[in-house]
Formats: structure tokens, C-alpha cells, sequence
């Protein structure tokens, strides 16, 4: 299976536009032609979670860009995963570098959103990367197998199937800028050794990792498809429903 996951960010944030964006992918998704092996999962804002659970079209799944490891209590402005899980949402980010940079999230709360997602019968989809001083004191595959040990420290054999990993190294989310396909590939497999060394070779091998930091529909061959990953995780280019149909069709194209 490939996966193209849509991160909206804090973009469209009012009905209208988000209503737009909604009418805009609709068009586009009709046009589509539709493939079983690749799944698109749209992540947007927690406040309209349900606008886009009613108008999302049939055939996309509902994804969220984080949420909290409680399920209820005392924890003033997080979003509860039964909240997410009762909303659709099929899929939720943990640890993505703009909440572990802009709000000092941590490798032990990652782990907890991890356990937490699974526990409500969602997909993690774990964020790992490197900074850019970290890749200038080739420290990429060491600052990898850490953030990757640590979040998935509760998770079993029996619930990788339940995580998708994405390698997204920080200096390439949204400055234009990203590793050459022999770099991703190169981290591609440090994650896949560390899934090995965890799991067994059988369960590791079925494991979704993905690229993503500045991706475009021109460069799908070089940082997915050439690097051999199970697809990508969008930013920037998502807001435009045509760009992103595109992303999905080179991945279709490529065989998947
Ligand atoms: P970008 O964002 O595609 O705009 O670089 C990717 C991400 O933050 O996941």
C-alpha cells in the first residue's frame, strides 16, 4: 500500500475557505482515476474536523495533525484522540518537527500520542528528522534510530501495522530544499534496520515509510519513487487539490 498524506497545517481556517478547498478537491478527485493501491489521508484542523468528515469525498480517509495521549481530564486546549476517533479520522501525525521545535514536544510525549492513536483504532503516522545541524555533523542516522526507538517504545509487533513512519528532515519542510534520493534511501533503510532489529524481518518489511519535506508532482520520482518509499507527506502543495491529484497520480504512475 502507498500513502499520500495531506498536511494542511494552520491553513484554511475559516468555513469558507475550507468549504472551497472541500469543492475544489471534489472536482478534482472526480477526474481522478482512482487506485486501490494508493490511500489519500487529509489532515485538517481539529475545528473542522466534521465540516470535512460530512464533505470529504467517498474514497479519502480523515487524518489529524495531532492530538493529546489522554483521553479526557484536565489538559485546557488538547484535543482528546476519542474526540478524533469519534469524528472518523482514520489516521493522526505524532511528532511532527513543527510541535516538537515551535512547542518542545518530546520523544516520550511522542510515544504516548503513538499508543494513544493505536489504543483508539487509528494509524500513527510517526514523524522523524533531522535538523540541519545534525546533518552537517552526520549525525542523521543516529538522531533517526533515537527518535524511531523512542517512539515506538509501546508499540508491539502485532501494531506496526498500525504505524506508518515519515522521514521528513527539518531543513527541507517548507524551504524548497530536500535530500537527494540517496540520502532518503539511505535513511530509509536505517528505519527499516531498526524495524528488523525490533520486530523481525517479517513485520518491519511491511512497514509504510514515507518522504516528506518540499515535495512537489516534479519531484515525486526523485524523492519517492527512486528512494523506493511507500509514498508522501505534503505540506505547501496540498493546499492546491490540483497539485496534490498530481502528486497522487505520479505515485499511481510509478506502478504502485
Ligand atoms: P512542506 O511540509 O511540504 O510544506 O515542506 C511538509 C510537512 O511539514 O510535513
Amino acid at each position: 500500500m502507498k500513502y499520500v498524506i495531506a498536511n494542511l497545517k494552520m491553513n484554511l481556517v475559516t468555513a469558507k475557505e475550507c468549504d472551497r478547498y472541500l469543492d475544489a478537491l471534489t472536482q478534482a478527485w472526480k477526474v481522478y482515476v482512482q487506485s486501490d493501491a494508493v490511500k489519500l489521508i487529509v489532515c485538517p484542523s481539529p475545528f473542522f474536523m466534521e465540516r470535512f468528515a460530512q464533505k470529504l469525498p467517498a474514497g479519502i480517509l480523515l487524518g489529524g495533525q495531532n492530538m493529546f495521549w489522554e483521553e479526557k481530564g484536565s489538559f485546557t486546549g488538547e484535543v482528546s484522540p476519542q474526540s478524533l476517533q469519534d469524528s472518523g479520522v482514520k489516521a493522526v501525525i505524532c511528532g511532527h518537527s513543527e510541535r516538537r521545535g515551535f512547542l518542545g514536544e518530546t520523544d516520550e510525549q511522542v510515544a504516548l500520542k503513538v499508543k494513544a492513536a493505536i489504543d483508539h483504532a487509528m494509524t500513527a503516522i510517526v514523524c522523524v528528522g533531522e535538523t540541519a545541524e545534525e546533518k552537517e555533523h552526520d549525525e542523521t542516522a543516529t538522531v533517526i534510530a533515537e527518535q524511531i526507538a523512542a517512539a515506538l517504545d509501546f508499540v508491539s509487533e502485532e501494531q506496526l501495522e498500525r504505524v506508518i513512519i515519515a522521514y521528513e528532515p527539518r531543513w527541507a519542510i517548507g524551504t524548497g530544499m530536500t535530500p537527494s534520493s540517496e540520502d532518503i534511501m539511505q535513511t530509509r533503510i536505517v528505519i527499516q534496520k531498526m524495524l528488523i532489529k525490533k520486530y523481525g524481518t517479517e513485520a518491519a518489511s511491511q512497514a509504510a515509510i514515507l518522504y516528506g519535506g518540499s515535495v512537489n508532482a516534479s519531484l515525486m520520482d526523485e524523492v519517492c519513487i527512486k528512494a523506493d518509499m511507500s509514498g508522501v507527506l505534503v505540506g505547501k502543495e496540498s493546499l492546491d487539490p490540483a497539485e496534490l491529484l498530481k502528486i497522487i497520480g505520479a505515485l499511481t504512475a510509478s506502478g504502485a
